[in-house]
């Protein structure tokens, strides 16, 4: 008999979760405005809102977290840290910050000005919220395979090299850098391979242009990198990310996903100047050089996580979680973004509930029908998180309609994943009777799906 596959880790310490009833539901429902993210944790069974620090740190990582130099200045855990980023990037400058968001506030303080233009694949909404709030403005080039939620190909990330060099032809004297989200997340985790990564570096060369890597998961891309280009079939994750980091000029980095921590985040770059730049808005945003808005034992923890989390056994276990996750959704026929991404699945609204109209917001209608069936959490990634265009402040429908559901790393196991599945099944067996969704009581200008209310209608 062939040996199932299994973790690459064993359980050392849990948490208890609870189960409610639709009753209790409904009424959180209620008292939330219809808006997940302002329902406690508590009323959550299975939480699938995000994967973003909410993952299970590893037994050497609590054990780093014991050897923390909490020192303002020139702490040993901020060098501990600073050499294994160098080890993994090649970027030798690095600044510790203390989520991803912050990063972005601190490097775009000082390369974005207003009017700028700043080419991408599916910029991460807080991304797109720092270049939006400088007045300036985010071009997403993601290849357009990306919409078609059916069709399988195995890098849909990508960047359409003809849409960047476009927009570079005609915009040069007003685009700072390029963004590569890796993976691309709004997307649906999808990866972006390493020939486009050098077709990206040849248009940026062509032009004269830096590239940045928002590298939130960074190594679940080259994990897919590893499995789906041949070239790369026998190199170690380690080697890729270093093949993929010689490719960008600096990186953004949101630790709470592939670091494996739940806070922290940092800039890394290969350049004295982006560094010599940077640092003067580090200062003031998020603390001194050696510390930017972590502690001691934090950027310890994170050294290790980086390092786990950059071997392939580790990925392997994640990836094929999620993967478990999609084929059971395939034996029940709910269409998601395909193929399965890195870090969640994408459930697409819009063929689910087709009869809810585009103006009342499918996927967050999806997104509060599964909470109601079991009290699952996920997050809708669609044209509420779309936000309005800032200049004629109509609704953005352009982009896809997703459930996003997270799977956090090392936190639920594959009987959790059948309990999301089940639900989601009971929720596609009745979508024809959903016919009508939410509408807006209050929003806020940008990056309203946070705290955006919302009322049922019909
Ligand atoms: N970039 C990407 C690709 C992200 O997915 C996120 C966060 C950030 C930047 C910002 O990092 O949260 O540390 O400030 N994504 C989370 C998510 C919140 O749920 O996808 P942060």
């Amino acid at each position: 008999m062939e040996i199932p596959f299994a973790e690459s880790w064993k359980i050392k310490m849990v948490e208890p979760i609870k189960k409610s009833t639709r009753e209790q539901r409904e009424q959180w429902l209620k008292e939330a405005k219809y808006n997940v993210f302002m329902l406690r944790s508590e009323q959550v069974y299975i939480d699938c809102i995000t994967d973003s620090g909410t993952g299970a740190m590893s037994d050497r990582q609590w054990a780093a977290m014991m050897t923390g130099d909490e020192a303002y200045a020139g702490a040993r855990s901020f060098y501990e840290l600073k050499d294994t980023i160098t080890r993994i990037t090649g970027f030798e400058y690095v600044l510790p910050t203390h989520q991803g968001r912050a990063a972005e506030n601190v490097l775009f303080s000082h390369l974005v000005k207003a009017g700028d233009i700043v080419p991408g694949n599916s910029h991460f909404d807080t991304t797109k919220g720092h270049i939006e709030s400088r007045k300036a403005f985010a071009v997403d080039c993601t290849v357009d395979e990306a919409k078609n939620t059916q069709l399988e190909v195995p890098f849909k990330g990508n960047v359409d090299l003809n849409k960047l060099d476009a927009c570079l032809a005609e915009n040069a004297d007003k685009v700072p850098f390029i963004i590569v989200t890796i993976t691309n997340n709004t997307a649906g985790g999808q990866p972006v391979s390493m020939e486009n990564l050098r077709g990206v570096r040849k248009v940026a060369d062509k032009y004269g242009k830096r590239v940045i890597f928002d590298s939130a998961r960074f190594a679940e891309n080259a994990y897919f990198i590893k499995m789906r280009e041949p070239e790369f079939k026998d190199a170690t994750i380690k080697e890729i990310c270093r093949e993929m980091f010689a490719l960008a000029d600096a990186m953004t980095m949101s630790s709470k996903k592939d670091g494996l921590v739940n806070m922290g985040g940092f800039i890394a770059t290969r350049w004295e100047d982006i560094y010599e730049g940077a640092k003067k808005f580090l200062i003031p945003f998020e603390g001194f050089l050696t510390y930017g808005g972590m502690n001691g034992r934090d950027m310890a923890a994170l050294a290790v996580g980086l390092d786990e989390n950059t071997e392939f056994d580790m990925l392997e276990t994640r990836i094929k979680q999620v993967e478990y996750l999609a084929k059971k959704l395939d034996e029940y026929g709910i269409p998601y973004q395909r193929p399965v991404g890195g870090h969640a699945l994408f459930i697409d609204a819009d063929k689910v509930l087709d009869q809810v109209p585009k103006e009342e917001f499918p996927a967050q209608m999806l997104t509060i029908e599964l909470y109601r069936e079991a009290g699952i959490r996920g997050c809708e990634i669609g044209y509420l998180l779309a936000d309005r265009d800032p200049i004629t402040r109509e609704n953005r429908f352009g982009g896809n309609d997703f459930l996003r559901l997270c799977i956090c790393r090392r936190t639920y196991t594959n009987n959790h994943m059948d309990v999301i599945a089940a639900a989601l099944k009971n929720v596609y067996d009745r979508r024809h009777e959903i016919k009508r969704g939410v509408k807006i009581v209050w929003e806020a200008e940008l990056m309203r799906h946070f705290t955006v209310q919302l009322e049922p209608l019909g």
